[in-house]
C-alpha cells in the first residue's frame, strides 16, 4: 500500500508533456489479437492497466517486445482461457471476447475488474455479441463463449450508451461476414482511435464519432505500424492543476479538440486557454476560479472522468456550484476525503452541492480509484500543511510518472514504498 506525502500549498506552473491515452492504447491492445501479422504501437503509456493488458497478451501466446514502441505479433495465439488473476484486475479485459472468439471460436475468461465506482455491469457486451452469433454462458463469474464459424453481422440498436460495448461491437464486427450496424454507438475519441487503428490494418469501419457506426466485415487485416493518441483526461488533469493554484500550465503532446467541453468550462472559470495543434494552455493571472456547474454524460458532453477534478476545483472557487454525476453510481469516495481537508459540500444522490472555500488543510486521506486519488494528489498540492494520501496504488493505473511531472511543475511530493 504505497503512500504519498504531499507538502502544501504549492504553485504548480510551467510545462508538462502529455502521455499516451490509457483508454485509447488498451482497445488497441485487444485488437491486436485480430491481426496475424507484427504490428508496432507508438506512444504507450507505461502505466500499470498497459502492464496488465500485455500480461494477458503474452499469457494467449502473443509475442510481445516491449521498447520505445511495442511489437505485437498474434499469428502464434493459441489460448482461449488465460489466468483469471490477471483478467479481475482490469476493465478492458472484457475486450479480450471478441477477438478470441473470431480468432479460435472459443473462450473462457473471468469477469473484468476495474475502478469500483459502480457495479460495471457488462450485459451490453454480453447481449451484443449473442446478437452477432456467439453463445455465451455465465458460469460461476466466467464468461464462457463459443461461436460455430464467424459472427453475422448484424444492427444493433443499443438501449444506453456505453464506450465498452461500442468498442465490443468493434472488435467483434471487424473480420465478421457482411455488414454490421451499432446504433446509438458511443463517440468518443478514443472508440476513433481504435478504429482509425483497425482501419489503417484494413478494416472497414465508418461513422465513429456519431452515433451510427457501420463495420462492413473484411477477410483479414495486415501488419503495420500505429501511433496512439494523447490522454485527454490526463491534459484536463494538469489544466485543473493550474486553475485550483492560480496559476499558468502549458501541455504539449496533446489534441485540445478531444476537451473543447472541458475547455469551455475552463474559460467559464476566468481562466485564459489558449490552444495550438498539439498543444493547450491555461493561465488564471493569479485569481481564484470562479464556480462552474457540471453535468457529466457520455461525449461531447462532460467527462465523467474529469467530475472528481472539477469538483475540487469548485469547492476552493469563489462561489456555489452543483455536479451531476449521470454515467456511474458511486463516483463521489473522494467527498468525505476532500470534507476532511476542511471542504464544504452536500451530497444527495448523484448531485454534489459545492461552497467555495479559501483554502483546504492537509490531512490524512485514503485513496478509492483512479481519478479520485489524482484529485486528492492535487488537494494535497493546495493545502497548508502536510497530506498523507493512502493506497496510491490506483494513480499508477492512469497516469504516467505522476509524481516526476508534479515535481517539475513544483510540487512537493514523495511516494512512500510498501
Ligand atoms: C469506459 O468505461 C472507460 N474505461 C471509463 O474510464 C470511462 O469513465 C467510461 O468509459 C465512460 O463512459 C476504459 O475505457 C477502460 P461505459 P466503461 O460502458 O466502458 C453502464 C477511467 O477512469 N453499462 O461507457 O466501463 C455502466 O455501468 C475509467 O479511465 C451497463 O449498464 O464505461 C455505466 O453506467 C473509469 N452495461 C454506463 O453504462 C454494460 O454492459 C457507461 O459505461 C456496460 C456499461
Amino acid at each position: 500500500m504505497d503512500k504519498f506525502i504531499i507538502k502544501g500549498p504549492v504553485k504548480l506552473k510551467g510545462q508538462v508533456i502529455i502521455s499516451g491515452s490509457k483508454n485509447a492504447a488498451l482497445p488497441i491492445l485487444f485488437a491486436s489479437l485480430l491481426i496475424k501479422e507484427p504490428i508496432e504501437i507508438k506512444n504507450i503509456p507505461k502505466l500499470k492497466d498497459i502492464d496488465i493488458a500485455i500480461k494477458i497478451l503474452i499469457k494467449l501466446g502473443v509475442n510481445i517486445k516491449k521498447k520505445k514502441t511495442l511489437r505485437i505479433d498474434s499469428s502464434s495465439l493459441l489460448r482461449y482461457n488465460p489466468p483469471s488473476y490477471l483478467i479481475k484486475l482490469i476493465r478492458a479485459s472484457i475486450w479480450i471476447l471478441g477477438p478470441l472468439l473470431t480468432r479460435l471460436g472459443k473462450v473462457n475468461i473471468a469477469f473484468p475488474g476495474g475502478c469500483s465506482i459502480g457495479n460495471r455491469p457488462i450485459d451490453l457486451h454480453i447481449n451484443s455479441l449473442q446478437i452477432l452469433g456467439a453463445k455465451i454462458n455465465i458460469k460461476k463469474n466466467h464468461i464462457q463463449g463459443y461461436i460455430k464459424k464467424k459472427f453475422q453481422g448484424k444492427i444493433i440498436r443499443m438501449k444506453n450508451v456505453s464506450v465498452g460495448a461500442t468498442i465490443t461491437i468493434i472488435l467483434a464486427a471487424t473480420l465478421a461476414c457482411s455488414i454490421t450496424i451499432i446504433e446509438n454507438a458511443a463517440k468518443e475519441p478514443e472508440i476513433k482511435d481504435l478504429a482509425n487503428f483497425l482501419n489503417k490494418m484494413g478494416a472497414n469501419i465508418q461513422g465513429v464519432g456519431t452515433n451510427k457506426i457501420i463495420i462492413k466485415g473484411v477477410k483479414k487485416l495486415k501488419g503495420g505500424i500505429y501511433t496512439i493518441i494523447s490522454d485527454r483526461i490526463e491534459t484536463g488533469t494538469f489544466l485543473v492543476a493550474a486553475a485550483i493554484c492560480k496559476s499558468k500550465i502549458l501541455c504539449k503532446n496533446t489534441n485540445p479538440n478531444d476537451l473543447n467541453i472541458v475547455l469551455q468550462k475552463l474559460k467559464k472559470t476566468g481562466a485564459e486557454i489558449k490552444t495550438g495543434k498539439n498543444w493547450c494552455s491555461i493561465n488564471m493571472h493569479g485569481q481564484r476560479p470562479k464556480s462552474v456547474n457540471i453535468t457529466t454524460g457520455p461525449y461531447p458532453k462532460f467527462p465523467t472522468d474529469m467530475q472528481s477534478q472539477f469538483a475540487l476545483l469548485n469547492l476552493v472557487s469563489n462561489g456555489i456550484s452543483i455536479i451531476k454525476e449521470n454515467i456511474f453510481e458511486n463516483r463521489f469516495m473522494y467527498v468525505p476525503e476532500l470534507i476532511r481537508m476542511g471542504a464544504n459540500v452536500i451530497l444527495k444522490n448523484n448531485m454534489l452541492k459545492c461552497k467555495g472555500v479559501k483554502s483546504l488543510s492537509s490531512a490524512e486521506v485514503m485513496a478509492t480509484d483512479l481519478r479520485s486519488s489524482v484529485t486528492l494528489v492535487l488537494a494535497g498540492c493546495i493545502a497548508s500543511g502536510i497530506t498523507i494520501i493512502n493506497n496510491i496504488s490506483h494513480i499508477d493505473r492512469g497516469y504516467e510518472n505522476i509524481e516526476n511531472k508534479l515535481s517539475n511543475l513544483g510540487a512537493h511530493i514523495q511516494r512512500i514504498k510498501y
